[in-house]
């Protein structure tokens, strides 16, 4: 399996099937094929770019509800639950954070927020969605045993580095990929720290990606 990270918190896994998760993108374009889209929360950085795309999105259930009102076939689901779309498991994880949807000036409850663990060919990556940390993040890691973790080190809206250092441990991927930073002022972190601190004091490898940047996982 292939991961791209397109900015923020966007990132295509391209394997017997193609998944976006949260299709917003800073900079560039949508990819041409997706089968699959999995939206954490309702903000419009997270949101992004679902109705437009137009695809099956997994998403909880007012997100969902909301999706289908637009037309986008959506499947709903919540906090601990899984389904499988085109062989490619999403099981929905907590996160401990706010949702709102607003556009065109209307506000929705978006819901709680969430992450997934996403199962393709046998790799498990968990996407964190925006949180902050929480002790349980170790079940994530002794449930699902992901081999890629995607945290987010931006804070201000979510963990900072500090924090997503202890939920690299609670969660114990072999590799870490930082999102949700650098996108504006607001989020600015240097992840290079980050990167040497985690890889200093434990076994997790660390990939510091530019948006575009393709690596092949685990
Ligand atoms: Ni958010
Ligand atoms: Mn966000």
């Amino acid at each position: 399996m292939e991961l791209t990270f397109l900015g923020h918190a966007c990132v295509l896994l391209s394997g017997t099937k193609t998944v976006l998760i949260d299709p917003f993108i800073p900079e560039g374009d949508l990819p041409d094929h997706v089968d699959v889209v999995a939206v954490t929360h309702g903000h419009a950085d997270h949101l992004g770019d679902a109705v437009r795309l137009c695809r099956p999105t997994v998403a909880i259930n007012e997100v969902a509800k909301y999706l289908k009102e637009q037309g986008v076939p959506a499947e709903g689901m919540n906090l601990g639950g899984a389904i499988t779309l085109d062989g490619v498991v999403f099981r929905m994880t907590p996160a401990i954070h706010s949702s709102w949807i607003e556009e065109a000036g209307l506000g929705y409850n978006g819901g709680g927020c969430a992450g997934y663990v996403v199962g393709m060919e046998g790799v498990q990556v968990y996407h964190a969605g925006d949180t902050a940390l929480f002790s349980d993040m170790r079940l994530i890691g002794e449930l699902y045993h992901p081999d890629v973790a995607l945290l987010p080190i931006g804070g201000r809206f979510t963990m900072g580095p500090e924090e997503a250092m202890i939920a690299a441990r609670f969660i114990g991927a072999r590799l870490v990929i930082p999102i949700h930073y650098n996108t504006w002022p607001v989020i600015r972190q240097d992840p290079v720290p980050f990167k040497a601190a985690l890889e200093r004091t434990t076994d997790i490898r660390v990939e510091i990606l530019e948006p575009g940047e393709t690596i092949p996982v685990p």
